[in-house]
């Protein structure tokens, strides 16, 4: 049976990305035997603004339908009052998350060869590990409210939340990823010394997890610690697990020591296969460049190996998991020939990666 694609390209510079990225995953199916195809939603600020419609549960019911969702990236101009109030964040991201319970937000962090990272004296054989966000719960769930606005006694509150149930399948999914590597280590971050209702919780069910996995070394910072140490030995850490807040704040802290929002790729994962995982760049939309050819869509095409890896695992597809490794491949032979993010800077235009990833496949 052919993997059944959904996409959705989104604004500014996700639809360029993805473009790229779809044929580099035509490529690498082709190669690897692999039948699949695709259709596009058009779900978008885009959209949003011209027909007033967001995405809403007939359009989930049918994207349940398919393996599993490819994103661009989704945002307008950051100021625009048609989308004030995060609608196209909460009404989106975060709706395709929820609803499809996509409670594992997977984060490599890897500095590939040739690309330059921030941190002094660091080079890839440094800076090379996996974050696990939780990606349903704490402070992103919409538990909250307001009241008295626009008065001087204004009141408004935003609910942590961290559920047995929900903190447990993270962890142990971060468990048996670490258990995976060559290292087997795991470092708990959170911020347990202040938050210790919601820190309780996590700290208790990581410390009794770990006794089923005895193989697995572990570890606990605090995420300020967290920040300094991605800094000034990001090569202590293995796995990382991590609530969603705190998790959203580290990734772009990981992705910038990896070589910027250019490179850094993600899965939104549902790992029981209930409903379809989403796959997608780290960076936004970038309305300031696009349009001219300017984006890397190495984050975008990398995405495509984390897709087809993960769809394979739940389908039982080895042709699958075997093209999402090659991907993984192809863009490692490329990236020593140029840096990051600034694609202008190298000489090279979005399209020009494109093409070189599918001939790096080989
Ligand atoms: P952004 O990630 O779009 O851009 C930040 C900076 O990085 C910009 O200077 C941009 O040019 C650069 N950049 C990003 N991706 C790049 C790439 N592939 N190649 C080269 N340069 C790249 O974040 P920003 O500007 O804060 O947000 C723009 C819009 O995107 C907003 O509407 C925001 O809400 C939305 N957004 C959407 C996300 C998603 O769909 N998952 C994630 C983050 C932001
Ligand atoms: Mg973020």
């Amino acid at each position: 049976m052919p993997l059944n694609l959904a996409v959705i390209g989104g604004d500014g510079i996700g639809p360029e990305v993805t473009q790229q990225a779809l044929e580099v995953l035509a490529a690498a199916a082709g190669a690897a035997g692999l039948t699949y195809k695709t259709t596009e939603f058009p779900f978008s600020a885009t959209h949003f603004i011209a027909t007033g419609h967001i995405l809403d549960d007939d359009d989930i019911a049918e994207l349940k339908a398919y393996d599993a969702i490819v994103l661009g990236a989704v945002g307008g101009q950051p100021n625009d009052p048609r989308l004030a109030g995060g609608v196209i964040e909460k009404g989106i991201l975060l709706k395709l998350r929820f609803d499809l319970d996509q409670y594992i937000n997977l984060r490599p962090v890897k500095l590939y060869d040739g690309i330059d990272t921030p941190l002094k004296g660091k080079t890839s054989k440094d800076i090379d590990f996996v974050c696990v966000r939780e990606n349903t719960e704490d402070l992103y769930c919409g538990l909250g409210g307001i009241m008295r606005k626009g008065t001087p006694h204004e009141v408004a509150n935003q609910t942590m939340v961290a559920t047995r149930f929900g903190v447990e399948r993270c962890i142990r999914y971060a468990f048996e990823l670490a258990r995976t590597r060559p290292r087997k280590h795991l470092t708990l971050v959170h911020k347990t010394n202040v938050l210790n209702f919601a820190g309780d919780t996590w700290h208790r069910a990581f410390k009794e997890i770990a006794e089923e996995y005895t193989d697995v070394e572990t570890g606990y910072h605090h995420v300020d610690a967290c920040c300094m140490y991605m800094v000034s030995q990001p090569e202590c850490y293995d796995v990382i697990v991590v609530p969603n807040m705190f998790g959203d704040i580290i990734t772009d802290l990981g992705a910038a020591i990896a070589g910027g929002m250019g490179i850094a790729a993600s899965g939104n994962l549902n790992p029981d296969g209930t409903a379809p995982s989403m796959f997608e760049p780290v960076h936004g939309s970038a309305p300031d460049i696009a349009g001219q050819n300017l984006a890397n869509p190495i984050a975008a095409i990398d995405s495509m190996g984390l897709l087809l890896r993960e769809v394979g695992r739940i389908k039982g597809e080895p042709a699958a998991v075997k093209a999402g490794q090659n991907i993984g491949v192809a863009v490692q032979r490329v990236t020593p020939a140029f840096a990051g993010e600034k694609l202008d800077r190298s000489g090279y235009f979005t399209t020009d990666i494109g093409r070189m990833v599918i001939d790096a496949l080989g």
